[in-house]
């Protein structure tokens, strides 16, 4: 018996070769992404990938680790979700949902959207700030940029990079987030928790309104900061825009400086937005089950991304993907990162992770809580042996009734004796999207566009501040 089980197990070595790789699709401050198609199952994906030379340089490599760690645990409907990790000599990888309908900037840059879908969207980024925050999470960074569109139009949260965990509700003091998204509680020195993501959804939401932020033409970090605390949020009449009361008094919540009576935090949380007059439309039930038709669908046979991504890959390419390039890349000298402590942190730390794997072991999983690589066999063993049935009934019931939310791979269950306290998993990846041909490739009519309207502020505090695509800054710890 051990020996065919054995045999159901896969072979050794997640890595690049079990993906195809296909076109560069973004780029943010600390990585690139790519579409993939994995080779085993012909599904596409999301490949983002960073540089360990670079991220060390960038003093970043706790946050990639930290932002793996945090991805393997959460599983939304809401949330763009890991599904395979891994790394080489040179590089970091996580593999992700794709969300072919592209980020919310490029949306926002092509095109105004009326109130009903400003709404869904808000509606369902809220479902996900809830989510993140009953884990324990404060995402930090929540901008267009970070939110993504797949193929039926619903909107997803991703770049957990600089996103934090609150223990026992200790304060965070450090500035981090991107500027024109961050709260006042955040610049003010004054300590913040969960109520930030409140604030940078009512920016992203009056952005989508406006189509600008409400801070806007402030030269300096400081100037920002300035209004931040003291300017009174305009709220305008615009001609061809048409904003209900109701949208503008929502607006007004999320961006309320006060954190004690901002909408969404505080106890009342979800449910307080839920009751919003501007939310009186949307059946939550159904929003929540990600069962509600997105009044705004992307375009499936146009590319939803900055072609611009692609074309630098091409004439650049500073780090080659390519199986062949990457062997010519280790012939030339070792980068003196390398050498770091850091660099063995993230050869320690990174781990691989299969959602294949977890799949297949979740349910000794989930009855088992942790693992250990001894277990594995077992593990598949209990799995075969709780499906065998007679009239219907298990004949082999759980060892062991006790539930644990804990999720894990067998590559992380073999690296690992315990498994993190995790959520239980509440969606399973859709259907794979029907991707046009031309989305694929580089598309010789695709447009390009390379800036927004956001202002460049300039830094003054020392901190890490990495420009962004949004011609911001992000602050990083
Ligand atoms: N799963 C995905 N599907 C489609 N596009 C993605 C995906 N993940 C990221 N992108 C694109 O890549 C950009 C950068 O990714 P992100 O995770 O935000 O990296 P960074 O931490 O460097 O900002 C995003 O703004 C988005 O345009
Ligand atoms: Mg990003």
């Amino acid at each position: 018996m051990g020996n065919s089980l054995a045999k159901q197990l896969p072979e050794p070595g997640l890595g690049l070769h079990k993906f195809r790789l296909l076109r560069v699709i973004g780029r943010g401050s600390f990585g690139k992404v790519r579409i993939v198609e994995h080779r085993e199952t012909a599904k596409p994906y999301a490949l983002k990938y960073i540089n360990k030379a670079t991220c060390i340089r960038m003093r970043s490599h706790v946050n990639t680790i930290r932002e793996r760690d945090m991805l393997e645990e959460l599983d939304h409907p809401f949330v763009v979700n890991l599904r395979f990790s891994f790394q080489d000599e040179f590089s970091m990888f996580m593999v992700m949902d794709l969300m072919i309908g592209g980020d919310l900037r490029f949306h926002m840059m092509r095109r105004r959207f009326v109130e009903g879908v400003i709404k869904f969207w808000i509606a369902e980024l809220a479902c996900a700030i809830s989510y993140l925050h009953a884990n324990g999470i404060v995402h930090r960074d929540i901008k267009p940029d970070n939110i993504l569109m797949d193929h039926r139009g619903h909107v997803a949260l991703t770049d957990f990079n600089i996103a934090t965990r609150i223990v026992r509700g200790a304060p965070h003091f450090s500035v981090a987030g991107t500027a024109n998204y961050m709260a006042p509680e955040v610049v003010s020195g004054a300590g913040y928790s969960y109520s930030i993501d409140w604030w940078s959804l009512g920016v992203v939401m009056y952005e989508c309104v406006y189509g600008r932020r409400p801070f806007r033409h402030k030269k300096s970090a400081d100037e920002l900061k300035r209004a931040l605390l003291q300017e009174e949020i305009q709220f305008p009449i615009i001609a061809d825009v048409q904003v209900s009361y109701d949208c503008i008094s929502a607006m007004r919540g999320f961006l309320h400086k006060d954190p004690a009576v901002r909408l969404g935090c505080g106890p009342a949380g979800l449910a307080a937005v839920k009751a919003h007059p501007f939310f009186a439309s949307i059946n939550w039930p159904v929003l929540e089950a990600k069962r509600a038709d997105p009044p705004f669908v992307p375009n499936p046979e146009q590319s939803n991304f900055d072609i611009s991504h692609d074309l630098e890959e091409m004439l650049l390419e500073p780090e080659p993907l390519d199986a062949k390039k990457r062997i010519a890349m280790k012939r030339h000298k070792t980068p003196p990162e390398h050498a770091c402590p850091e660099y063995h942190e993230i050869t320690r730390a990174f781990a691989a992770f299969d959602y294949i794997e977890y799949e297949r072991f979740k349910t000794y999983i989930e009855t088992h809580g942790a693992i250990t690589a001894d277990d594995s066999a077992i593990a598949v063993s209990n799995t075969v042996l709780a499906s065998v049935r007679l009239d219907g009934r298990p004949i082999f019931p759980p060892l062991d009734s006790r539930r644990s939310n804990s999720r894990a791979s067998t590559a992380h269950i073999a690296s690992r004796n315990s498994v993190n306290a995790a959520t239980a998993s509440t969606s399973s990846p859709d259907a794979p999207p029907r991707i046009a041909t031309s989305i694929l490739a580089i598309s010789p009519n695709s447009t390009t566009t390379t800036s927004s309207s956001s202002t460049t502020t300039t830094m003054s505090t020392p901190v890490a501040a990495v420009a962004t695509t949004a011609d911001d800054y992000k602050f990083t710890e």
